[in-house]
């Protein structure tokens, strides 16, 4: 009963899969969540092989009583819960006059935002009750500059920002520690989901792509040390001031970057043509 508990939502594929394992490996007993069945219980399997103990629990973000089950059934089964890490989220990479209500729109919103808003809410009364608790959410670089092509994606990750400085200044002098962290690319299928033309890999130099391990590993280090915020890589901070302080510099830039082209719905430096 005294090992910690972190649920890991989003926990199917990607930076979810990688912290679970990695969470597993130190010492945490993992309830994994995400929609994908199957894929919860290999990942189960794996980290039980490895010694470390898993509970999966499918979960769609989108149905909030299934978000409320899965923190009750943590709970029941473990008596306790330590550390939320949320890595559940989608994109789609269009225009935004191109978008499809349902698809496009709701989905994003209720993956990146609404859902994450419900699963903090969700456990939090359970972390205020113990005074202790850490929430860690999985935002993006696209949480502090929009990119053409991802305004909602941008809208959603723009509107987690604000939710957790409100919820972070709610909560100072309380137990429960709410981080964020703030990943470039990332190496994982995410792109596939996004719908986009191109592979990630293909697109930028290796040396700036980062692997679902690295930011596995910086979710380790913001529980130990309780850091707050963690851009990845740190020196995307450096765009991050650039669109603060020269938005003007950057809007060229990416126009550069994204621009329309006949006969196709999206062209993105050279790789469509
Ligand atoms: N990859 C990148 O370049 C990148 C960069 C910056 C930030 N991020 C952020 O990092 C997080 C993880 O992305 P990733 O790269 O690991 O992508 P990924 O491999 O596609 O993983 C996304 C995860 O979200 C889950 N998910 C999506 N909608 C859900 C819903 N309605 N309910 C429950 N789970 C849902 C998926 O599981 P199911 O489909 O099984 O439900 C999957 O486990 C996302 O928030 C993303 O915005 C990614």
């Amino acid at each position: 009963m005294s090992q910690p508990v972190a649920i890991i939502a989003g926990a199917s594929s990607g930076i979810g899969a990688a912290a679970a394992r990695t969470l597993g490996k130190n010492g945490y007993r993992v309830v994994v969540a995400a929609r994908r069945e199957e894929r919860l219980a290999d990942l189960a399997s794996q980290i039980r092989e490895g010694g470390g103990e898993a509970l999966p629990i499918q979960t769609d973000l989108a149905q909030v009583e299934q978000i409320q089950q899965m923190v009750e059934k943590t709970i029941q089964t473990f008596g306790r819960i330590d550390v939320l890490v949320n890595s559940a989220g989608s994109a789609r990479h269009v225009w935004f006059d191109e978008h499809s209500l349902i698809s496009d729109i709701q989905i994003q919103i209720q993956s990146n935002l609404t859902g994450a808003i419900q699963l903090t809410r969700a456990v939090l009364p359970w972390m205020l009750t113990e005074d202790r608790g850490h929430i860690i959410h999985i935002s993006s670089i696209s949480s502090w500059v929009g990119v053409p092509t991802y305004s909602i994606y941008s809208a959603s990750k723009f509107g987690l920002r604000g939710f957790l400085e409100s919820l972070r200044r709610e909560l100072r002098g309380s137990g429960v520690t709410v981080s964020e962290i703030y990943p470039s690319a990332v190496d994982t299928e995410f792109a596939q989901h996004v719908d986009v033309h191109w592979k990630t890999p293909q697109i930028l130099p290796k040396w700036m792509l980062l692997s679902s391990q690295d930011v596995a590993d910086q979710i380790l280090r913001v529980i130990q040390k309780k850091k707050k915020t963690a851009i990845m890589p740190g020196y995307m901070g450096l765009v991050i001031w650039a669109n603060a302080h020269f938005p003007g510099i950057v809007s060229w830039l990416l126009s550069k970057a994204f621009y329309r082209k006949e006969g196709k719905r999206v062209a993105w430096l050279k790789a469509d043509e």
